[in-house]
């Protein structure tokens, strides 16, 4: 038994009292995907609208101070959170953003740098250069990448897949050599749960003087994360995943980096002084926000932060890991269940992907929904991954604090009913 109360957090959620096709219980196992929001986020957001909206860092009236003064706690919170200063943690649209944001600062680099504008060596690309991911990306952690090499003409290598779902490290010190700019690698996998060893990565990376990315989006939210114990030079998440609103992502950086660093998106706000032939720009983390900030999301996700800090990631990370065996165990006893990833509970987060033989994911998906429960099926924007392990697609449950074994009850009991309906059926 962990310190977690389920049943207590789940009326903190207003979503889960709710029921769909025809009157059944809401079972919701896809927070890998989005988490949903206790009441204390949407109050949060609701009170700064109602009392305070106004342009963050803009105007020296009551409120836009107001505005900022909010938009700035959260910051410091969502800094203490995972251990760093607030100067360290830049706010973007989302998880992908945060990715972009360092993908598009080696290929702005190496634009200006053609133009003789000077920039910081670490971030030029030019062919000869490589990029290295690894196999198991979601698409927000390997487009971008692909990108930067389309236009810099740089090569994308990747750190391959062991049959079990963990990276195969083997070949690290042949994959990441010399040529090496950038290593960019996921914490925790989205749609195969495996938790991977970024530090040993990162120590590699630096080794050969690449800057080193970590994307913690589903690992922030689950377990405690202390972003400088990766070893990084940027770590990028969402909001969303971790009951805060949408519309919100988070990158860390070290000061150093985020110095050398040109910024992404430009504009109001992130200037020094502007004339008309050129403008220079402000230190981080304005520099990396331009526009208006997203100021009401900003404070929702300081309300998430509160309510996970007060349930305690030590707690969460437990519930989860007792929840991932319980599951592991359940879904391995069904006949025809085959497990897309590790199999045992050691460095495995509770994502669990599954196909069931006989039926595509998508059927699969569909008498779950029909039952009440919503899982995501498709190739969860990791299609390479599916691809490794020869299937189209699978089936995932994420479960989080507001689930239980009985929500892994229900599961189990709806996989028997479509075999049941499949063999009925064909
Ligand atoms: N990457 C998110 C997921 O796994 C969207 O569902």
């Amino acid at each position: 038994m962990t310190g977690i109360d389920v049943a207590r957090i789940r009326a903190d959620f207003p979503i889960l009292k709710r029921t769909v096709r025809d009157g059944k219980p809401l079972i919701y196992l896809d927070s890998a995907a989005t988490s949903q929001k206790p009441v204390e986020v949407l109050d949060a957001e609701r009170t700064f609208y109602e009392t305070s909206n106004a342009a963050a860092h803009r105007g020296a009236h009551q409120l836009a101070e107001e505005a900022t003064a909010a938009y700035e706690a959260s910051r410091a919170r969502v800094g203490g959170f995972v251990g760093v200063e607030a100067e360290n943690i830049i706010f973007t649209k989302n998880a992908s953003e945060s990715l972009n944001l360092a993908a598009y600062a080696f290929s702005n680099a190496t634009a200006l740098a053609r133009w003789g504008t000077p920039v910081d060596p670490r971030f030029e690309l030019n062919p000869g250069n490589s990029v290295v991911v690894t196999e198991m990306e979601h698409h927000a952690n390997l487009i971008p990448w692909q990108e930067v090499c389309a236009k810099t003409g740089a090569s994308l290598r990747w750190l391959p897949l062991t049959d079990s779902g963990r990276l195969d490290l083997a070949d690290l010190d042949d994959l990441i050599d010399t040529s090496t700019k950038v290593v960019s690698v996921v914490h925790q996998s989205n749609i195969l749960g495996t938790i991977n060893p970024v530090a040993e990565i990162m120590a590699r990376a630096h080794a050969v003087g690449a800057v080193g990315v970590v994307d913690a989006c589903q690992s922030i939210p689950h377990m405690p994360v202390d972003v400088r114990a990766l070893g990084a030079d940027l770590v990028a998440w969402g909001g969303h995943k971790m009951l805060g609103p949408t519309g919100i992502g988070l990158l860390y950086g070290t000061s150093e980096i985020l110095q050398a660093m040109p910024p992404f998106l430009t504009g109001g706000s992130m200037i020094a002084t502007v004339e008309m032939e050129r403008s220079t720009y402000a230190a981080a983390p304005q520099k990396f926000e331009a526009g208006v900030p997203m100021v009401a999301q900003a404070v929702g996700l300081g309300a998430a932060v509160a309510y996970l800090e007060k349930l305690g990631m030590a707690e969460v990370a437990a519930h989860e890991q007792e929840l991932t065996a319980y599951s592991l165990m359940a879904l391995s006893g069904i006949p025809g269940v085959r497990i897309i990833g590790p199999t045992e509970t050691v460095d495995r987060g509770s994502a669990i992907s599954f196909v069931v033989e006989g039926i595509h994911p998508h059927d699969v998906g569909q008498v779950l929904d029909n039952m009440g429960i919503a899982v995501r099926v498709g190739h969860h924007c990791a299609w390479p991954t599916c691809r490794r392990f020869g299937v189209p697609a699978t089936t995932r449950i994420s479960p989080y604090i507001y689930n239980d074994q009985r929500d892994i009850d229900a599961l189990v009991e709806a996989i028997a009913h479509a075999q049941h309906f499949f063999k009925v059926a064909s």
